[in-house]
């Protein structure tokens, strides 16, 4: 199988590449340039990729033309500006990127023949959050207050417009959260961010050590992915699926940092120079009994597993160990959990 993987020059994108080709899929790609220092630099992907295209999807005539020529099978639709910070700082960017772009890759895969399965990624901050303590399920309204979180409902709105208005080509929408991992190097997320002050030295710098947050690792997440995507080829799937944490992974943030440093060792500190130790009260849940039950998905790496790979992943390559290669032994690792 042909899979196109937009976004492949990010954190989830990498990964998923690496997770196709040790299935013995064709990979190609469509992103903007990687971030210096990422998945997809040190681990050399450019090497596993049949087409490595740079084009910027709010740009409607390049993105058909880039999908027309790649012609995949199946399309993973995960580039976006996913960032809360960033799109309250550039909205526009935001919108154009996660709501016209997505219309531009659909629109692109309905004149491309060859597909015959796509799955568009959105985000667990679809949801309008009305500080339930349940698990949202899919059925729940979509809503999100900040620019990224009402971008990426109306990237799935408009997907669900799309598949009823224009029937054709097989698709799924897949909703998950925060995900932790090897190799992201995103501002503002808390695992790279510890792992960088206790690799020099320095004592991490909390600013939440009581909210409360989801741990769920990014091999977990695109098995769910990919799930969908293979459902969708037998004929199934289609929809919205939740991919969501499991319970005992909503942890305080000081508790993981506590894990970090031990794991770590070298006399890894930190401290909550604000003083804040408010609890989060707007946290997101999932409620993934549909993609358990008609799936058979399920989280491999439970808490604190989750937590233990990604910090032996920053070890082993801050160790001097070749970032495909720690990467590679991790999902054959996971491939052997059930
Ligand atoms: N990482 C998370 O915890 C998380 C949580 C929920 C949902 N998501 C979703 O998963 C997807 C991937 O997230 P990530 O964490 O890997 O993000 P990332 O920032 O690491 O990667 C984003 C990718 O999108 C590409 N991209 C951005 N703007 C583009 C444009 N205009 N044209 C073409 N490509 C563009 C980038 O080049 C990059 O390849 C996104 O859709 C995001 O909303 C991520």
């Amino acid at each position: 199988m042909h899979y196109l993987v937009t976004g492949h020059t990010g954190f989830k994108g990498a990964w998923l590449v690496l997770l196709l080709r040790s299935r013995g899929h064709t990979v190609s790609g469509l992103a903007l340039e990687p971030l210096e220092g990422s998945l997809f630099e040190t681990a050399r992907l450019t090497e596993l990729i049949e087409a490595d295209r740079r084009v910027d999807i709010r740009d409607a005539p390049a993105t058909t033309a880039a999908i027309r020529e790649i012609a995949p099978d199946v399309v993973l639709h995960l580039a976006a500006q996913p960032l809360v910070r960033r799109s309250y700082l550039n909205p526009r960017e935001t919108f154009e990127t996660n709501v016209m772009g997505t219309f531009n890759v659909l629109e692109a895969v309905s004149m491309t023949p060859s597909v015959a399965a796509q799955v568009i990624i959105t985000t667990d901050k679809v949801y309008r959050n009305v500080d339930q303590r349940a698990g949202y399920r899919e059925s729940d309204p979509l809503g999100g207050d900040d620019p990224y979180s009402s971008s990426k409902a109306m990237a799935d709105l408009l997907t669900q417009s799309w598949v009823k208005s224009f029937p054709g080509v097989p698709t799924a929408i897949a909703r998950a959260g925060n995900v932790i991992g090897g190799g992201d190097v995103s501002p503002d997320r808390l695992l790279p961010d510890l792992l960088n002050s206790y690799s020099q030295g320095d004592p991490a710098s909390l600013r939440y050590p009581l909210a409360v947050r989801p741990w769920q690792h990014v091999l977990d997440c695109l098995n769910g992915y990919l799930a969908l995507s293979d459902a969708l080829l037998a004929g199934s799937g289609r929809g919205e699926w939740n991919f969501g944490p499991g319970d005992e992974s909503f942890v305080p943030v000081g508790e993981v940092a506590d894990i970090t440093a031990r794991l770590w060792g070298d006399g890894a500190s930190w401290n909550a120079p604000g003083g804040e130790y408010l609890h989060e009260a707007n946290l997101l849940a999932l409620d993934s009994a549909k993609a358990i039950q008609q799936l058979g998905w399920s989280n491999r790496l439970l808490f604190p597993r989750s937590v233990e790979w990604t910090i032996d992943w920053y070890r082993a390559v801050a160790d001097g160990h070749d970032a495909r290669d720690v990467s590679a032994a991790q999902i054959r690792a996971f491939g052997e959990l059930h």
